[in-house]
Order: C-alpha cells, then structure tokens, then sequence
C-alpha cells in the first residue's frame, strides 16, 4: 500500500451551464477537484469555467498541441484570467513546446499564487496499435506511453495523464515525484460506459495515482455528492 493521499476529480462533462453548476455545488464538500474539458469550455466559454471554479479547485483539461510558441502565447493568455491547478497538453508536441508552456506557466505566476501543474497527455487510451501504426508509430502503446512520460517530464513537466494500467510502468520509469492523474475508473457495480479497461478507485490508489479523474459514475447518480463519498472513502481504504 503507498502511502500517497490519492485525491478525486470531478469531471463535469456538458455544455449546459446551469446543469454544470448544479453538479458543481452539489459536489462542492465532496470532491478535491473539478475537470473542465472542451465540452464544457468551448459551450460556455472561459467566463465561465471562471465562474464554476471561484470554490473549487481546477483541473482545465484543454490538452494543447500546437508550435511551441503558439501555446506559449495561449497559455499566457488564458493564466491572465485564470488560476487552475492542473492543465494539459500533448507529450507529441516535443520537448520544446513543453520547456515553453513550462515557462510560460513560471511567468504568469505570481510568488502568492501556487504554481499550476502541467500535464503532458501522451497516448490518448482510445488508440490502440492499429491507430498508432496508422500515424506511422511502431512501437506498442505501451512502450510509446514510456518514452514520451520520460521525455515530458524531462522538457518541464510535473506529471501525466494516464490510464490505471500503466500506473506501475510508469512509476518504475518516472519515480515517486511524477504526478498521475488517471481516468478510466469505476467503482465496483458501475457500468463501464465506453470505458475499455477500467479499474477502482481502491485499485488506481493502490497502484500510485496521485488523482483519480471519474465523471458519471458521478454525474449520473442518482445523488452525485453521496457517489463522490463512497470513492473518496474507497480512496482512505
Ligand atoms: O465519465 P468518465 O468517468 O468515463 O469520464 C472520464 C473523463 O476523463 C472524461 O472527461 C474523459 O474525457 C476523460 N478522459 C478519459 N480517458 C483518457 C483521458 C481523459 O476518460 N484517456
């Protein structure tokens, strides 16, 4: 058993703003975090994931991939008017674009305000080898998630996005600072939903997740707050 606290994010996936916010309040004393993605941002815009975040902490899941100073730029854009704990790009758009969007991150934050996290997402879990072979990669997913988790955190990163299976792979390769933040998961007696390989909360902790990212096992409970417990309790076990 690893003695990392493993914490819960909610993901709050639509674009209907009132249906986000009653989701959000409900949730507001039973998650560590909130995840807005491109649904929500793209639906409502960046006022409101503003608005939704003002009491709750703030995973913008927005997963950037462009030339290193294009995102740059869109990052110091966006750390103008917002403050979220943890946000994303793509490991595929190299080291370089990471060393920039680290940098970029370091000079939007002032001394009083805590550091947000970047993360690098690295193979999206919905490509398997065929996909990879498609855009010319050989190598097993697996191997592929390894070298660019190495390579991300050495360009700047503070951890990954990555499914529940490769937590022990990566924790040998990466060490105990890496952050991971891991969808992919569901309590017993949840359906999978198009979730492929699923594990539990208790699993994903137990094997080093640093956050666990769940949305409706959650959002489509009949008491989403009641839903967010049980994982948090599944988490203390
Ligand atoms: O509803 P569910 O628990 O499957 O939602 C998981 C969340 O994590 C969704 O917002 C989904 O987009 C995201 N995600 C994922 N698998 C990944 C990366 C992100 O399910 N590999």
């Amino acid at each position: 058993m690893t003695s990392r606290s493993t914490k819960l994010i909610a993901a709050i996936d639509t674009a209907d703003i009132n249906q986000a916010r009653k989701w959000v309040s409900a949730l507001e004393d039973s998650v560590d975090a909130i995840k807005l993605g491109l649904e929500f941002t793209y639906g409502c815009g960046l006022e409101a994931v503003k608005d939704l975040s003002q009491n709750q902490r703030l995973f913008l899941d927005l997963k950037l991939h462009d030339i290193p100073n294009t995102v740059a730029s869109g990052l110091r854009s966006l750390l103008n008017n917002l403050s979220p704990e943890l946000l994303t790009v793509h490991a595929l758009g190299g080291p370089e674009m990471i060393e920039r969007s680290r940098e970029a991150i370091e000079q939007k934050t002032s001394t009083s305000q805590t550091r947000p996290k970047l993360l690098a997402v690295t193979i999206l879990t919905s490509m398997n080898q065929q996909t990879l072979n498609a855009v010319g990669i050989a190598d097993t997913p697996l191997d592929q998630v390894i070298r660019l988790g190495k390579m991300a955190i050495k360009a700047g990163a503070d951890g990954l996005v990555c499914s529940a299976h490769e937590i022990t792979a990566l924790r040998d390769a990466l060490g105990e600072n890496a952050l991971l933040v891991v969808p992919g998961i569901r309590p017993k007696g949840n359906q999978a939903d198009d979730q492929q390989r699923v594990m539990t909360p208790a699993q994903a902790a137990q094997a080093g997740a640093d956050w666990i990212v769940v949305g409706r096992p959650i959002t489509k409970a009949a008491d989403p707050a009641q839903a967010a417990r049980a994982i948090k309790a599944e988490l203390q076990l």
